[in-house]
């Protein structure tokens, strides 16, 4: 049997991403049936026209919509995004069933397909988060800090994020956490360098890590680098980019981690309000605070392509992407925008 085609995941980074949060509400799955399967044809679209600003889109599904679209079986780490209530900062869960993960070297590119995907949703899908993100210098985060260098790469990049043997009915899938962070800049900017560089465990200017006798009990850092029972660290891919809007004194980082299992991130979430050892929790959440949360799975790119409704609620939605089936049924990899009929209202 072929190796099921994973979503476009493990892109390299780009200038530019809008981040789609959409809740649907119920009546709303017959649409999400139909669009699913479009969503590759909707990117080759606008993405065919500028080959250079490598255009991906990645999709993620909640939990409570997973159900109401395909039922049983359900991916095994897939659960609602849990609230952290440290005894300092909280972690919140928001609301969110379906994720677009949108990501080029040029914001007009993702902000095309940004429309095309929301002209499609119809009345009962509301975006109700929706975030343009950017690139800031050397992948600085609004901190000033570089973001991502100690990602993993190549094959310890698609082990950290794709699912395998594990959990084979799901494999070539993946899991998504993203939480919206807004900064307190001026707070931050009235630490020293030094004590800035105390919060990450890392220098600032050359991004070199500290050595371990060297990094603080509560620095971001001690509190993330994680390893299983063998002495082996447990890595994510995380592809954070900076966004805000000067007038109104948002400065945020909008974090994105990809992993083959929820618990990695989650432990990792855990440290940093909980806290381990001697500290209370991450000394970034004193500068930073996170508004939103949520928790996706990313299925295969073969499994959008042909979705197995029959959650639920996807009676309707079977129906419906059957009427559809002369616009959905473009599977040849050719424009496959047959679907672009305005939905009423
Ligand atoms: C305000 C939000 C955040 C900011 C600005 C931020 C920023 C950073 C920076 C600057 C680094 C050092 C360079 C590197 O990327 O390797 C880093 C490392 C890291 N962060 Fe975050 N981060 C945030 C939230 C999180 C969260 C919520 C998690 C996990 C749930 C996390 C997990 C990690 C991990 C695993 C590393 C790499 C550790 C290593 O292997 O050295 N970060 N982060």
């Amino acid at each position: 049997m072929p190796e099921a085609e994973p979503q476009d995941i493990l892109t390299p980074i780009t200038e530019a991403a809008v981040f789609l949060t959409a809740c649907v509400d119920p009546g709303g799955e017959a649409t999400i049936g139909e669009l699913l399967p479009d969503v590759a044809g909707l990117r080759r679209s606008v993405g065919f026209r500028a080959p250079d600003a490598r255009l991906s889109c990645v999709v993620g599904i909640g939990a409570g919509l997973w159900d109401r679209l395909f039922g049983a079986p359900r991916p095994a780490g897939l659960h609602p995004f849990r609230e952290l209530r440290g005894p300092v900062h909280t972690a919140p869960a928001t609301p969110g069933d379906l994720f677009f993960h949108i990501r080029a070297d040029r914001l007009d590119m993702c902000f095309e397909l940004a429309r095309l995907l929301a002209d499609r949703l119809g009345p009962e899908v509301r975006i109700v988060d929706e975030v343009h993100g950017f690139k800031s210098f050397d992948e600085r985060d609004l901190l000033g800090f570089v973001d991502g260098t100690e990602n993993p790469e190549g094959r310890a990049a698609a082990a950290a994020v794709l699912i395998g043997d594990e959990d084979p009915g799901f494999a070539g899938g993946s899991y998504l956490i993203v939480q919206k962070y807004v900064h307190d800049l001026q707070g931050w900017n009235e630490l020293t360098v030094e004590q800035q560089e105390a919060a990450f465990g890392r220098t600032k200017l050359d991004d070199v890590e500290f050595p371990d006798e060297d990094k603080a009990p509560d620095s971001h850092l001690t509190l993330n680098v994680i390893e299983d029972d063998e002495g082996e660290q447990l890595q994510i891919m995380r592809f954070n980019m900076p966004f805000g809007r000067v007038g109104e004194g948002e400065y945020g980082t909008y974090y994105v981690a990809y992993a083959a299992t929820p618990a990695v991130t989650e432990e990792m979430l855990d440290n940093m309000f909980f806290g381990k050892g001697e500290a209370t929790h991450d000394r970034i959440l004193d500068f930073s605070t996170a508004i939103a949360g949520n928790l996706y799975f990313v299925p295969s790119a073969d499994f959008l392509d042909d979705p197995p409704l029959g959650g639920e609620d996807a009676e309707d939605a079977d129906e419906a992407a059957e009427d559809a089936a002369p616009t959905a049924a473009v599977e040849d990899g050719s424009l496959g925008i047959g679907g672009l009929k305005k939905t009423d209202g």
